[in-house]
Parts: C-alpha cells; structure tokens; sequence
C-alpha cells in the first residue's frame, strides 16, 4: 500500500469489522476508509462512535450482493485494497435459513471478487502486485477435530454447518479469482472471537447477558465442545499485519492457543460475574442450562498459528482470563448498548439519521 491508498472494509460496522474499521482509521490517518456495510440485525454504527467523525472515514450503506452497486462504488472510490468482512456469521441462524449465507457469503464475495478483478484490470497476463484483496474466513471451515490435532493451512476442507459451508465456499472462490485472474489475494482463517460488540447471541455476549439478568444460560448438548478463543483486538491486529505483510497468494490462520470446553469456560464466566456482580459464589453458575444439542455440532476447533508467528510475527497479546474479565467489565458498564442492541433501537436511529444525510 502508498501512504495514501484508499481502503474498503466490508461488513466494518459487525463486531471484528468495527474493531478492524478503528485501528485502520486511528493508525494510518493518510488512508481513506470507506466502510460498506448493509447494517444487518448485526451491524450496527453505535460501534463505531468513537471516530465516526475522523476524516478519513467514510460509511457507505449498501448490500454486497448487489453487483451494480458494488461496481459503482469500486469505480467512483478506485480502491487500493479491500479487506472483507461482511457475511452472515451465526452458525445456528444457518441452520434456519441456509439461502441467505448463501446469498451474503458466497454471491457477495464473487460480487466484490469481480469488481475488484475489473478495476484493477487483473488477468493472468497481467498480475497486479500493487494491490490487495483480503478475505477474512473461519477456521469452521476445516470442519471437525477429534481429541488430538490441530488445524494448519494444509488441513483439508470438511464444513459441517451451512455457514462453514458458505464460507469455504467464498474461499474458494477467493482462490480461483487467484489462480485464474492472478488477483492480488490473501486470506486468513480465525478461531472464534470474543470481546466488545459482540452480538449477544454467541456464546460468550449471550452468557454474559444472561447472567447479569438471572436468566437460564442455555449450554448445547453436555457443553463438552471445544473452541480456541482470540480476544478480537488481537484479530484486528492479525489483520493489520497481514493485510500490510501478508504474501499474495497465501493463507494464513489465525488462532489464540487457548482451548476452552464450552462448560468450563461458563463456569469460568459465572465465578467472574458473581465477583464483579457482588453475588454469593455459586449464583450464576446455578443458571446453568443443558439444552437439545446444535445439529451437526462440531466438536473441536484448535488451529496452528505457527505460519503467522514465524512469518510475521504475529502473536496473541493477552492471557484468556484477563480478556474475559476485561470483556465482562465492558459489557457490565455498557449497559445501554446491550439494551439498544437487542431491542434494535440503535439500528432505527441510525438508519433515519443516515437517512437525513
Ligand atoms: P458480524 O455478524 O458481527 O458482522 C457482520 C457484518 O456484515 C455486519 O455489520 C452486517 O451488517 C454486515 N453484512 C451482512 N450482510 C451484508 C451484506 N449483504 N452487505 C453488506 N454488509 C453485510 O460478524 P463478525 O463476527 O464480525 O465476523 C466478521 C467476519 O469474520 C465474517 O466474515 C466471519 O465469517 C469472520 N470470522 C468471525 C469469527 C468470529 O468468531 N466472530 C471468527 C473467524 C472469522
Ligand atoms: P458460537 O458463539 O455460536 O460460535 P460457533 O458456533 O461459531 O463456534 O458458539 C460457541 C460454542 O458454544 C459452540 O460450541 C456452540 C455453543 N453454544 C452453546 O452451548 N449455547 C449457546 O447458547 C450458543 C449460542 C452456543
């Protein structure tokens, strides 16, 4: 990138792409951001308050499924480099309606694929070294690990859910654009995320609104399932270094080396809530609910972040109980988001002040 290169962020109002939006519009204040986002039940401007007013930012609302408007908008801003991150992110919500990741993961990912392939003239007599298309993934897609292992870049695909499916299927749309068209590409697949913004129905959000409201927390199956947690400040970190270092062509994943069963990592949050809510120990973990498992209910994710350390020198900054702490400390002072977030009154405001516009 040129000190004055103008960056597009999809999905930039989302939980990661916020956190991604400000670090990219606070470090490199010579860059012009343009946030595209269609503020979905999951995107949501309240995010990003703090440096709505930067200038060097700049939102734009629309649907990246609409292949006119996204051409438009590559021809009026010229993009040097694209880091995307829109989709539809929540694997039960998959489960109920499979078309729309579809139509978010897989259309909207060729859409901004093919508009990026005819701005910047890329064909495979013509590699473009100068640019960059950055395509955030999920380590989901690797499918399922037994008790041993670890996800690596060589892993082959095996998506169980319609969402890991969406999203292999993006990557390799990602790839072909590679391959075929010698687009500028890079790609990183991330464990799950936890931290500020995160909508309250995954997991950790949910658990901790619950419990601050004594209502059940709902554990799938015997809570036995096993995710490798990223406080999501580190992602965006991860992010920046590769969208600046990565290798064009290359993959890369992304991971915390922090393995949590789903039960201990609840009782983990319940002993934090009762200390920061003042309550006798064991109140929050009696809210404690075995619930009908998830269908196709992956039973462990745990990546080899081994490439982006040694390559890059990317590495994980925080320990899993202190950012847990620090994220329930968020969301206990952040009462009138978690409010706003789940009664949709923020995505009202917004979307009538934008638009006045
Ligand atoms: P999110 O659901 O919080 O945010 C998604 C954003 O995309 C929202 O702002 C939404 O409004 C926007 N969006 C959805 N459909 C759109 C469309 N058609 N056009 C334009 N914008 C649209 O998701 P997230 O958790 O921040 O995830 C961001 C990316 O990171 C996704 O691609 C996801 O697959 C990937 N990822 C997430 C995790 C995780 O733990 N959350 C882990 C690894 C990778
Ligand atoms: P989630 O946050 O939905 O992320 P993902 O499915 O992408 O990993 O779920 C994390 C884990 O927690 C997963 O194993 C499913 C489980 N889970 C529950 O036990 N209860 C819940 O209410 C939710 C939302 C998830």
């Amino acid at each position: 990138m040129t000190k004055k290169s103008c960056i597009l962020i999809t999905g930039g109002a989302g939980f990661i792409g916020s956190h991604v939006v400000r670090v990219f519009v606070k470090k490199y204040p010579d860059y012009t951001i343009v946030n595209l986002d269609k503020l979905t039940y999951a995107g949501n401007l309240a995010n990003l308050k703090d440096i709505e007013d930067f200038s060097n930012y700049n939102f734009v609302k629309g649907d990246i499924t609409d292949n006119t408007f996204v051409l438009n908008l590559f021809e009026q801003y010229q993009f040097d480099g694209v880091i995307h991150l829109a989709a539809e992110s929540h694997v039960d919500r998959s489960i109920s309606n499979p078309i729309e990741f579809v139509m978010t993961n897989v259309i909207g990912t060729v859409n901004l694929l093919n508009a990026a392939k005819k701005i910047w003239n890329a064909n495979i007599d013509n590699p473009v070294s100068n640019k960059k298309f950055y395509h955030i993934s999920t380590d989901e897609v690797y499918g399922s690990l037994g008790a041993e292992g670890l996800f690596t870049e060589k892993t082959a695909y095996d998506p169980h859910s319609p969402y890991s499916a969406s999203k292999a299927s993006s990557d390799h749309f990602v790839r072909a654009y590679f391959d075929t068209y010698k687009l500028p590409v890079v790609i990183s697949n991330c464990s799950n995320n936890y931290g500020s913004f995160h909508f309250p129905e995954k997991l950790i959000p949910l658990a901790i609104n619950n419990i601050k409201n004594m209502r059940p927390v709902p554990v799938y199956g015997k809570g036995e399932n096993i995710r490798d947690w990223l406080f999501v400040e580190d992602h965006a970190a991860a992010i920046d270094c590769i969208f600046h270092q990565g290798k064009i062509g290359s993959t890369y994943n992304i991971g915390g080396n922090n393995e949590w069963k789903n039960i201990d990592l609840i009782h983990l949050l319940c002993q934090i809530m009762d200390k920061k809510l003042d309550r006798t120990e064991g109140t929050s973990a009696s809210l404690i609910t075995f619930v009908k498992d998830r269908a196709g209910h992956d039973l462990r994710y745990a990546i080899d972040a081994s490439k982006l350390q040694n390559e890059l020198g990317w590495k994980p900054s925080l320990k899993f109980e202190e950012g847990l702490e620090k994220t329930v400390s968020w969301y206990l002072s952040h009462e009138e988001w978690l409010n706003n977030v789940t009664s949709g009154a923020y995505k009202e405001y917004y979307t009538e002040q934008y638009a006045k516009r």
